[in-house]
């Protein structure tokens, strides 16, 4: 028999008897005091301004975190400090709402735009302590109002503004993450523009997360360990931190810096490399004080493109460890997995 459950934020943000769905085993809980993460704080000032000296310094440290963990900060990246500041401010728009109005955009199974609250009406386990909203962007002609009109279409013209707050900061997401292929190419000694365009036309998810505070943030989870299957991910915390990285057999905690992304190494992107540079398990935890919010742009090929390491990355000595495949063919095997696993709710975690 099915149990039901709602999950909505200003419901369990005052509840310190925690549904049992949300308690995550004893060695997956959180741990209190994860060490810092050494990860590089990356001016891409000069790249951006076409220094080749610049370049290569940026490149060299990119490359040097990839192989480690795929885990590294950009500042100076050229993303517009006011929509950035409206990127977060919005989310309380949407988030603000009521569960019966958010629900108008509720995602279905097997779905990976729409929002999700922890669950509604869904019996399981392990599961996150948070709320999200995705949607698909595509850097495309003709799609330049893509992000818009899904909102409205599902939320109505009242929220439109919202809509194109998104799309503004999808398309400035974008962007970076194309110069953020050229270094990653200068790093790995491939053809400067070879990930560039490969991504150029990229067919990628928007997700905003939206954590409530939690009575018993020792017990629960905001994301469960994952790694990313997209390609890149690039992430803007708010000042609360929450999220933890898996190096050396330890969490590690990324601290929040608001003039800073966070990037990271995907799945896919880890195959396109030929193994070279790393994606790495991580994972977001709660507190019983703030909300905490969260913007994570992932980069995904469009669904055409096949997956395959440039031919300077394989030799005798470097066999090609992954099969050739699609962004889809990923995704799918993910969601299969991710169905038998317990945190079915978690497309691409
Ligand atoms: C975060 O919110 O800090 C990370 C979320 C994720 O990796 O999905
Ligand atoms: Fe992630």
């Amino acid at each position: 028999e099915q149990k039901q459950l709602v999950f909505d934020a200003s419901v369990l943000k005052y509840q310190s008897n925690i549904p049992k769905q949300f308690i995550w085993p004893d060695h997956e809980k959180p741990c209190a005091n994860a060490p810092e993460l050494q990860v590089p704080l990356i001016d891409l000032g000069g790249f951006l301004s076409g220094d080749p000296v610049a370049a290569m310094e940026a490149s060299k440290l990119v490359g040097e975190a990839c192989q480690q963990h795929g885990f590294f900060l950009v500042i100076n990246h050229r993303v517009d400090a006011t929509l950035l500041a409206d990127a977060h401010n919005y989310m309380d728009n949407f988030f603000e709402l009521s569960l019966t109005e958010k629900q108008r955009a509720q995602r279905k199974l097997g779905e990976h735009c729409g929002y999700a609250s922890s669950f509604t009406g869904r019996f399981s386990s392990k599961l996150p302590w948070k709320e999200t909203l995705s949607f698909r962007y595509s850097a495309e002609k003709n799609s330049s109002k893509m992000v818009e009109d899904f909102i409205v279409n599902k939320m109505g013209d009242e929220l439109r503004h919202f809509g194109r707050v998104y799309q503004d900061y999808c398309e400035a997401m974008s962007k970076l993450s194309l110069g953020i292929m050229e270094l990653l190419a200068i790093s790995l000694g491939v053809g400067r523009a070879n990930f560039r365009e490969f991504f150029e036309e990229n067919d990628s998810i928007m997700r905003l997360n939206y954590y409530p505070p939690c009575q018993k943030p020792d017990l629960t989870l905001g994301t469960g360990p994952h790694c990313d299957p997209t390609s890149l991910t690039i992430l803007h915390q708010d000042q609360v931190g929450g999220l933890q990285v898996f190096v050396d057999n330890k969490w590690h905690s990324i601290s929040p810096n608001l003039e800073a992304f966070v990037v990271n190494i995907g799945d896919t992107f880890m195959a396109l490399s030929n193994g070279r540079y790393k994606s790495c398990l991580h994972r977001a935890v709660v507190n019983s004080h703030s909300p905490r919010k969260s913007l994570a742009f992932f980069l995904c090929p469009k669904g055409d493109k096949v997956i395959t390491p440039p031919t300077e990355l394989v030799d005798a000595y470097s066999p090609r460890i992954y099969p050739d495949f699609t962004w889809p063919m990923l995704l799918e095997f993910t969601q299969k997995y991710y169905r038998a696993d317990v945190n079915t709710l978690e497309v691409f975690s």
